[in-house]
């Protein structure tokens, strides 16, 4: 590969930017509330809280070491640092997790497409809480809509994928994504002033600890990866665009916060509506999309607020579905020698296949259970609860033992330019918290290890 040909980044704000529009999409919106609600709510952001800041922010800054140190993508960074060892595996898992995710983020994605749809008929407009419910049902139980919207979403990333215009997404996200910003703050302050908005904010805010179960600290671990990115070495990639003049530090820790903010901002908006209408925090897959509707169907300007807030988050939902594609393109071309154009077709056919599953797992494959799940659940349980966990755990474990101090301090110092005071407390974490921590809450709460 010609190095002196690879990009980078051209400003500080270019580096967040691109992180953040890979890290904030459905993760925050659609599953940070529904996987908070089947949690436990208060008890759950608590745990989801420590864990972003414990081990989040050191596993993200470790990729952003791995990548800019190396210049490479994640297979080839570890290869390069450590030519005789297996640490390579991660990228290859990283592959895995890339299918695995889009099949049911564009199943996910699809949804948000049908939903612009019935936004623009004027679909939720009079409807009562029961017959938006409803809606959503019918609609997910059809065996080809779904797959239809799946389909459509698939083709949209693969179009931006493969005329390489990532860069001129980039562009317009940097005005959208305030925007969807400020719808949700709008949704929020519609959703306060609801009069018994003070129930679903306690649920949110108001820690119950007697919910605290193993698999509730494994279902906040799978999130904040999920939601960050981290765990499968994309941002390793991300991190090998950096320059070396930029403080990774503070990149990481402005993504994490603009990250978390807004999967509250979007819990806000959603629980104090789930208590309003009589449904229950605990709906699943759903949530968002049987919530936010209601609140659509009575305001004024519903529609043009609805169209908008759909339109946004897909285009929330295609920044990191690009991003993911991204990944296993970019795999298929450096290490399988594939021409950019088939790696793209063969990339998205086979995402789109595995879509399907997860975009009929309730209609024509309802029957379909492993392990009591149907497709969607396990493909997004397997990503989130296992491969991202796993990745993360082995990346610690990779520049806490493997890469050292030493290098570690190079790199995040900019070679002695930056003080970094926080070195110790850093090389701490990612030597024995953030593994021993992932490994404990991993074995734990897949059950296969009790305290
Ligand atoms: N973080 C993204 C979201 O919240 C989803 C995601 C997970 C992702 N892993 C990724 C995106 C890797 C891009 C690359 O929606």
């Amino acid at each position: 590969m010609d190095l002196s040909k690879r990009g980078t980044f051209g400003s500080k704000f270019g580096i967040i930017a691109a992180v953040a529009g890979s890290a904030i999409g459905l993760g925050n919106i659609w599953r940070f509330p529904y996987v908070a609600g089947s949690n436990g709510g208060g008890a759950f952001l608590l745990i989801y809280l420590i864990i972003v800041l414990a081990i989040g922010l050191p596993v993200m800054l470790s990729e952003f070491i791995i990548g800019r140190a190396t210049q490479r993508n994640p297979y080839d960074a570890f290869k390069k640092l450590s030519p005789n060892g297996h640490w390579y595996i991660i990228g290859i898992m990283g592959i895995f997790a890339a299918f695995m995710i889009l099949a049911f983020y564009s199943t996910v994605a699809g949804w948000t497409l049908e939903y612009i749809y019935q936004s623009v008929i004027n679909g939720f407009k009079g409807k009562s809480a029961g017959e938006i419910n409803q809606m959503f049902t019918s609609f997910n139980t059809n065996t080809l809509r779904p797959v239809m919207w799946q389909v459509i979403f698939m083709l949209m990333t693969a179009v931006i994928v493969l005329g390489g215009v990532e860069k001129g997404i980039e562009k317009y996200t940097k005005i959208l994504m305030p925007l969807l910003l400020i719808i949700i703050i709008i949704l929020d302050v519609k959703a306060l002033s609801l009069p018994d908005a003070r129930e679903g904010i306690s649920f949110l805010f108001k820690p119950d600890f007697s919910k605290i179960t193993p698999n509730v600290i494994l279902s906040a671990l799978g999130q904040a990866f999920f939601s960050l990115s981290i765990g499968m070495g994309t941002l390793i990639t991300y991190g090998s665009y950096i320059q070396k003049k930029d403080n990774l530090t503070s990149s990481a820790a402005i993504v994490i916060i603009a990250d978390t903010a807004i999967a509250i901002l979007a819990g806000v908006a959603i629980f104090p509506i789930v208590f309003h209408f009589g449904l229950k925090p605990t709906e699943g897959v759903a949530l968002v999309f049987k919530t936010l509707p209601n609140i659509f169907a009575q305001m004024t300007g519903g529609t043009i607020f609805a169209v908008l807030f759909f339109v946004l988050l897909t285009v929330a939902a295609i920044t990191s579905s690009i991003s993911l594609l991204e990944v296993i393109v970019a795999f298929f071309v450096e290490r399988l020698k594939m021409k950019r154009i088939n790696a793209t077709i063969f990339a998205t056919v086979s995402v789109s296949y595995l879509g399907t599953l997860c975009a009929m797992s309730e209609g024509g494959f309802s029957n379909f259970r492993l392990f009591n799940m149907n497709f969607f659940n396990l493909f997004d349980n397997t990503a989130a609860k296992i491969l991202l966990p796993l990745g993360g755990c082995l990346i610690a474990l990779f520049v806490g033992w493997f890469y050292g101090k030493d290098k570690t301090w190079l790199e995040i110092s900019n070679r002695g330019k930056l003080k970094v005071g926080y070195l110790n407390i850093f090389m701490f974490l990612i030597k024995y918290i953030a593994p021993l921590a992932i490994a404990l809450v991993f074995l734990n709460g897949l059950g296969l290890f009790k305290f």
